[in-house]
């Protein structure tokens, strides 16, 4: 990396820094912060640290003592600029720079033979060098630097814009703030790459699930791309991210760049491999190691077959391998279509498969009812985890699959996702398989089940069926409805099984003295889950019809059905065709909403809700005057024409935003006005700042 120290200087500059850790040393400011820039790199990077966890945190705890007493002096890449401290209001929309193109696909050595053979006669060329890298599983991103500084961070969208992500971007410790572009004579750069998670991180975070009673998640490529649109940087930080940056999409030059930097640029950057290796001395994980510069298709074919063998043993996953042609000018003269470009491949790899025996089928009843049918197999290894049951959906889906018990079974894990039974082996049946039988009446409470015309799934319709009821509760302290943390699945059987808990009004009446004497259960932990509850008391009235779990209500729908009412219970009166007014209820959802506010025992069960002190009232008004510029500061300079500068300040805090009174990296906007002076200057130069006119503004807060 293009860095001010090498590893000696970078210990030297270490210690002496550590002796002084309680003294004055913000003329040093600048030279500690590229020092934990640089045992940064070396950790997230390179995997390599120099130094113990322990040190870099006295480091880093002397440069937040520095910048708290000179706030002053704290730079936009600066490394404790990471800690998100406000929650993310919603993402903007931005456009790329350059259109995010997706990659076409081949599955075997004809479709590589058959991309070469198209590649060379567009190029007029008997052979093409090919810079062959990972195929990375996880969530494509764009980063836009300027002036060396990280100006953005935005989701892939629709490949045409994109979301403002940057917050959350800043928590990957692997993407540097700053990197060193202008040494290379580049003003503003796009870089793409993906956002993934290692398997370390994985089950490191899946453990912390798990201790706090949390549900955990499938597997690392969603909780990455999950990830990115999450509202608290804090959270994302917690997943522990990482990124591989492995395309350049757009560079422009600087217009002072010396003479001697345009020749040395144009000869090094000429293939795709180079620019790798620019991004890897910017400081970048670009996979400079792991790629592979290969003279001719059959290389390649080679290669990637080998790679197969040993995508297992990297810390991360990896779906496929990229092929591309190195050189640049060839790329160019290939060109792209709307989709892909045509000097790229993803190869993609097998789905992982085994076979193994299906012991037995569980019948297991849903929040909604529904029966659903599980497969319970010997365990076989696949992938990275062991299968022990797989979800087998419906009848229809066991008669089309032709499943018995006893049947030797193919199962498959595609892209990494949740495993999924291929086929049942017939040729290997002995005559002992027997047929799945589905029940009649429900597992757990014995009624009859039923099933809706048209429909696969078999429900249990007993409104007081207690698998329904634990899930129902289960359904609705989760995290995307009333997020009662600490409370838990496992917390919601435990008190069932104990009759602590009969159903979700029974959630606001527990009995806090009988739990405190159950095992596990302290002081402190009986009073965590009595603040929870008490707090999600005040949850927006969304979040507490998404967690009713009125069939076919989501989040969205949820949201759509608070915003438009004042109160809960107006629902009661509205018909079908009322319901059916509202953006994306359609026929179902508007007949389901319908019968869960026609049923008595839904509306009493309501009713006491409320009068345990929940939120049945839509605070839509008030959210409004909150929403909008939350955690956003911001200054006005120059002169105003349409408004009064006091009543646009009164606008901005009106709307949860701040005023701050001069200009430094703590600034989100600056709004300018005629004649503006001195502070339009300082704004300039700090990257971080949006620099915005009036009109701008007035749009903004439309
Ligand atoms: S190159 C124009 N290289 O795969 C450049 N993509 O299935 C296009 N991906 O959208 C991307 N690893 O999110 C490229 N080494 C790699 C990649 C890679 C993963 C993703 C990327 C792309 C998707 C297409």
């Amino acid at each position: 990396m293009n860095t001010e120290f090498s590893v000696t200087e970078a210990q030297n500059a270490t210690n002496i820094f550590l002796k002084k850790i309680n003294e004055d040393c913000s003329k040093e400011i600048g030279q500690l912060s590229s020092l934990l820039r640089f045992h940064e790199h070396r950790y997230y990077v390179l995997n390599d640290p120099i130094i113990s966890d322990y040190e870099y945190d006295q480091l880093y705890k002397l440069l937040e003592r520095i910048e708290k007493e000179y706030p002053q002096l704290v730079t936009s890449d600066s490394p404790t600029q990471r800690v998100g401290n406000s929650l993310n209001e919603g993402f903007e929309t931005v456009q790329h720079l350059v259109p995010m193109l997706s990659l076409d696909n081949s599955y075997n050595a004809e479709d590589l033979l058959d991309f070469d053979r198209k590649a060379r006669e567009a190029g007029n060329l008997s052979m093409i060098e090919y810079c062959v890298e990972p195929k990375f599983d996880g969530a494509s991103i764009s980063l836009i630097y300027e002036n060396d500084f990280l100006v953005r961070g935005v989701t892939r969208g629709d490949g045409v814009e994109g979301e403002d992500i940057t917050n959350n971007i800043k928590q990957i410790k692997s993407i540097p703030l700053s990197a060193p572009f202008s040494a290379y004579g580049i003003q503003q750069i796009e870089i793409r790459g993906e956002i993934i998670m290692t398997k370390a991180s994985f089950n490191k975070y899946n453990e912390w699930l798990q201790s706090q009673n949390l549900p955990t998640v499938a597997n690392p490529r969603n909780t990455a791309s999950g990830s990115l649109r999450i509202k608290d940087p804090k959270e994302v930080a917690r997943r522990n991210l990482d990124a591989f940056l492995y395309h350049i999409s757009y560079i422009q030059k600087s217009k002072n760049k010396s003479q001697n930097q345009e020749v040395e640029y144009n000869q090094r950057f000429t293939s795709h491999a180079s620019q790798l290796e620019l991004l890897w001395e910017c400081g970048f994980r670009s996979p400079q190691k792991e790629k592979r510069v290969l003279k001719g298709i059959d290389s390649v074919i080679d290669y990637v077959a080998e790679f197969e063998q040993h995508r297992d043993d990297l810390p991360y996953e990896i779906d496929g391998m990229v092929v591309k042609v190195n050189d640049l000018a060839t790329q160019d003269l290939l060109g792209m279509t709307s989709h892909h470009p045509r000097w790229a491949i993803a190869y993609k790899f097998k789905a992982r498969q085994a076979t193994t025996k299906l012991l037995a089928v569980e019948f297991q009843v849903g929040r909604t009812g529904a029966v659903t049918p599980v497969a319970k197999l010997q365990p076989v290894y696949l992938g990275g985890v062991t299968v022990s049951s797989i979800s087998i959906h419906n009848e229809d889906y066991i008669k089309e699959k032709d499943l018995k018990i006893g049947d030797t079974v193919l199962i498959e894990r595609a892209g990494d996702v949740i495993p999924q039974i291929v086929q049942s082996i017939v040729t290997a049946r002995t005559g002992e398989e027997k047929e799945i039988e589905f029940p009649k009446v429900c597992p757990v409470c014995n009624s009859e089940l039923f099933k809706e015309e048209g429909e696969a799934v078999w429900r249990c319709i007993n409104i007081e069926c207690e698998a329904q009821v634990v899930e129902k509760i289960i359904h609705f302290v989760s995290k995307d409805a009333m997020d009662i943390k600490s409370f838990g699945e496992a917390n919601v059987r435990k008190f069932y099984e104990l009759k602590l808990l009969k159903d979700i009004p029974g959630i606001y009446t527990l009995d806090y003295s009988q739990i405190a004497v159950l095992e596990g259960f302290g002081k402190k932990s009986v009073e965590k889950l009595k603040e929870a509850i008490e707090a999600s008391k005040q949850q927006p009235l969304n979040r507490l019809i998404y967690g009713l779990g009125i069939r076919y209500v989501g989040e969205t729908t949820a949201k759509t059905l608070a915003n438009s009412v004042t109160h809960l219970l107006e629902f009661q009166h509205k018909s079908e065709e009322e319901l059916q007014q509202l953006e994306d209820v359609g026929v179902k959802v508007a007949k389901s909403i319908h019968q869960f506010f026609g049923n008595k025992e839904n509306i009493h069960m309501l009713q006491q809700l409320e009068s345990l002190g929940l939120q049945l009232k839509n605070e839509k008004k008030e959210a409004n005057v909150e929403g909008g510029l939350s955690g956003q500061t911001f200054l006005f300079t120059g002169t105003l024409n349409k408004l009064k500068r006091s009543d646009a300040e009164a606008i901005v805090e009106s709307k949860g935003g701040s005023i701050v009174s001069g200009v430094s990296s703590k600034l989100n906007y600056l709004v300018v006005g005629e004649d503006a002076g001195s502070k339009l200057e300082k704004a300039k130069k700090i990257n971080t700042i949006r620099i915005i006119t009036e009109d701008e503004f007035l749009e903004m807060v439309k």
